[in-house]
């Protein structure tokens, strides 16, 4: 069969590149979230996956965002995000649930530590709660 009129070569497409609160929102924030009800659920080989898979999504971030302003973006992401990972590895590993909230609070630092020092802090993370999945806080009352 001749190729129809749909076989005829497109015009490239404009190349889009997700910004940084994109990504934040697709692919940092659901994670975030995920984390913490794994842990309440009990579910430590889904908390190891999402840790996983958050980790993997803050260096996508970086590599498609080297700089915001002067900053380098990786280096900053690994700033604040060192730690907390590690230590939530361990708790994953050793099932342990104080562990997990400790690291997990020094996370969600992290997250309003780095919106601060680059100009955001007007979006806070919070610890989510049963009664409020979400960790975004928009309500203006103290953070748990
Ligand atoms: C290394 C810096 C950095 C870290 C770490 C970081 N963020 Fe962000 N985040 C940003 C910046 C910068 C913006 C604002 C981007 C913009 O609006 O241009 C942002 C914006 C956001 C937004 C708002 C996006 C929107 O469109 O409403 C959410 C939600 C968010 N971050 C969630 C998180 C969570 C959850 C974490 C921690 C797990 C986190 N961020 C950690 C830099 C960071």
């Amino acid at each position: 069969m001749a190729a129809g009129p749909e076989a005829a070569p497109s015009p490239p497409a404009t190349e889009y590149l997700p910004s940084i609160s994109d990504l934040m929102i697709a692919t940092i924030q659901p994670r975030h979230e995920r984390l913490w009800r794994a842990e309440q659920d009990g579910n430590w080989e889904f908390a190891k996956y999402e840790l996983g898979n958050l980790k993997g999504a803050f260096n996508r971030l970086g590599h498609a965002h080297p700089t915001q302003g002067a900053v380098s973006l990786p280096d900053m992401i690994t700033s604040v995000t060192e730690q907390p990972f590690k230590e939530l590895g361990s708790a994953i590993q050793s099932k342990d649930d104080a562990a997990f909230t400790k690291a997990y609070a020094g996370l969600t630092d992290a997250c309003n530590s780095c919106h601060q020092a680059l100009n955001h802090g007007v979006v806070e993370i919070h610890v989510p709660s049963r009664t409020s999945p979400s960790d975004l806080l928009t309500d203006g009352k103290p953070r748990n």
